[in-house]
């Protein structure tokens, strides 16, 4: 007997019930705001004209909306994520401060199709098998620009290890890379966007380990080149 249903079986970020306790204080703004959210919201404010739309892609519960809102940001926001339960908890909780429960859906990148003048990838590409596709689709998609805050450094590292963070039970692995940063802007350059570097205000440099796992965390940030003229 075949099935379709694997996705959900294997995705690791649907079989914690702790992670699904932190996304709803988070979305409730009961744990505080994470820093690299906060530097998010700075970068993005630079780039944001009134009327941008901005999609958080990834968006787990779509917490990311508070910080926008806190800096009065004129984005119209969205998210999506492949993780259903997810999703629902920011459908529930979001409407409260402001985000219609239509502007998150349950997506996966891979089915992504449309535009955006700005898109967001948060702590997203790192944990994906690798980012060639994912990265065009995200250029594809955007107008105006590419945030992205990855574990990027001077040489590309893939793992694949258990995540020991799940319900009881369960063995499930995931995915965590680090790409090499000529790698990542080499194919930012070849779609007609230009890149900017800023360090990780959390991590200021330094590697952060989680599941034993080194994170070379950093932002780029791609706007495409004629967007950059024309504010010139
Ligand atoms: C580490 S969480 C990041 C959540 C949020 N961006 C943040 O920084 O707190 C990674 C998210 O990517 C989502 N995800 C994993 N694979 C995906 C895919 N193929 N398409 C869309 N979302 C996906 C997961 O469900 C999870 O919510």
């Amino acid at each position: 007997m075949m099935r379709n249903d694997a996705f959900e079986k294997y995705n690791t970020w649907g079989h914690s019930t702790a992670l699904r306790l932190l996304y709803r204080q988070r979305c409730r703004r009961e744990e505080p705001e994470m820093t690299c959210a906060a530097q998010a919201a700075d970068i993005i404010a630079d780039l944001a004209r009134p009327g941008y739309s901005l999609l958080d892609v990834g968006c787990g519960s779509g917490y990311f909306y508070h910080s926008l809102q806190d800096r009065n940001i004129p984005v119209s926001y969205c998210g999506i994520d492949a993780t259903p339960s997810l999703i629902e908890i920011g459908q529930q909780e979001m409407p409260k401060y402001g985000l219609p429960a239509e502007n998150l859906k349950v997506m996966k990148l891979q089915d992504l199709n449309g535009s955006a003048d700005l898109v967001l990838s948060m702590n997203f590409l790192t944990y994906l098998d690798n980012f060639h596709a994912p990265l065009e689709r995200l250029l594809d998609i955007a107008k105006v620009g590419v945030i992205l805050r990855e574990s990027i450094s001077d040489k590309a590292c893939f793992a694949y290890v258990v995540d020991d963070h799940l319900d009881p039970g369960l063995t499930l692995s995931v995915h965590i890379n680090t790409y090499r940063q000529t790698d990542i802007t080499d194919l930012m350059t070849s779609r007609g966007f230009e890149v900017r570097e800023f360090m990780d205000r959390r991590t200021k440099g330094q590697p952060e380990v989680f599941l034993e796992q080194p994170h070379y965390w950093k932002f780029l940030i791609a706007t495409r080149a004629q967007s950059a003229s024309r504010e010139l």
